[in-house]
């Protein structure tokens, strides 16, 4: 493996010089917004209101990335900035929901781990208890929304969240919430992922009694039961992998390979660049580099944890997403303030735009590539 990485050294170190050029200029740009994607080139701002969306961890995970790679102040306080912004949204307990963990892992919990910060601490176990309380006993499944008809769904995209819940168990010598994890785990790997590999968006269960119903209807891919919407996939990968990482059981190594190895597959046709779904019809081209971005991410730990003679399929696979989005993707001009070009945020919604995912995952890819650690998740 590390010769890959050898071998890729000067494409990574030349990568990662124009991402900090780039985010020291961001970082003082949006030092009080939380950016969710730029219009016309300029990032917007979503530090107001309620503050609850999913993504407003991201912008501050970044700077963290940044801080911890560059130990450079002004990272830190704007990823401190949008921290405290995010307090509306801890506070209020109604608009809480499954993604606390990407709200607050990487924004708190990166804090805590990189500073000792008490507070951001507090925080993070707030989130951490907010995820556990979603937990259905019978079903064994942490539910993702809270609207009316959606009680017993549960998505693909949580296994990205319960990171928080095993950091949580470690924190408070609590286990019920690495038990509340490895459960929605288990049960996520037994209905979510096909048999193929590619991955169901979400499931739909009996709240009462925890029967399985089948594939809820999604509006993230191209077809709510054949779908295989790539950031999903994305997440799948990812998110056993880190569940490996924190328990040790191969059945989820296991299962992040599994689909890894499908989602391999499915971006050769178009050189490693992942169409938003990879069972759309061929035409129109739509692109998710997001998905490609969080990919690389996991394909990069599975390379760490599996055994020496397997490392190097899942290393060049990382670095050929990564090489992809580089090559035809990124965009390093002062015009345009986000790198990462042609996220999608489904299926024929807001496609080709710019992110704040998109943007994390590739600098966090890129910062693995370079060896800097720690691992936020
Ligand atoms: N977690 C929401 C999404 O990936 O769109």
């Amino acid at each position: 493996m590390q010769a890959i990485l050898d071998k890729n050294k000067g494409w990574i170190d030349e990568t990662w010089a124009k991402i900090e050029t780039k985010l020291r200029r961001n970082s003082e740009l949006c030092r009080h917004k939380i950016p969710l994607q730029t219009i016309d080139g300029v990032y917007d701002d979503h530090s107001g209101g309620k503050c609850a969306a999913w993504t407003n961890g991201f912008w501050p995970g970044i700077m963290w990335l940044m801080y911890a790679a560059t130990k450079e102040e002004t990272f830190k306080e704007t990823a401190e900035n949008a921290e405290n912004a995010l307090d509306t949204a801890l506070e209020d307990f109604n608009c809480l929901f499954h993604d606390v963990g990407f709200m607050w892992h990487i924004s708190a919990g990166a804090n805590f781990k990189l500073t000792g910060n008490e507070k951001s601490k507090n925080r993070n176990l707030h989130a951490a208890a907010v995820l556990a309380a979603r937990y259905n006993v019978n079903g064994e499944f942490i539910k993702a929304w809270n609207e009316e008809g959606f009680e017993g769904w549960v998505i693909i995209d949580c296994m990205m969240n319960i990171p928080l819940l095993y950091w949580a168990a470690e924190q408070t010598n609590n286990i019920a919430f690495k038990q509340i994890a490895m459960h929605h785990a288990d049960t996520s790997l037994r209905d979510h992922i096909r048999p193929d590999g590619s991955v169901y968006h979400i499931m739909d269960y009996d709240i009462e009694t925890g029967e399985c119903k089948g594939p809820a209807p999604s509006t993230q891919g191209y077809d709510p039961e054949t779908s295989s919407w790539s950031r999903g996939q994305a997440w799948a990968i990812y998110g056993y992998a880190l569940s490996y990482i924190h328990t040790g059981e191969q059945r989820y190594l296991d299962a992040a390979k599994k689909v890894a190895h499908y989602f391999m597959t499915a971006v050769v046709p178009d050189d490693y660049v992942p169409r938003a779904d990879f069972r759309a019809p061929e035409e129109p081209v739509y692109y998710d580099t997001s998905a490609g971005a969080i990919a690389a991410c996991g394909l990069i730990e599975i390379a760490k944890a599996v055994p020496d003679f397997e490392k190097k399929m899942y290393m060049q696979a990382a670095i050929n997403l990564m090489k992809a989005l580089v090559d035809k993707h990124c965009d390093w001009s002062e015009e345009e303030q986000a790198i990462l070009q042609n996220s999608s945020a489904c299926y024929a919604k807001g496609v080709h735009e710019t992110w704040i995912y998109g943007e994390y995952y590739f600098v966090e890819a890129m910062y693995k590539l370079k060896g800097f650690e720690p691992l936020f998740w």
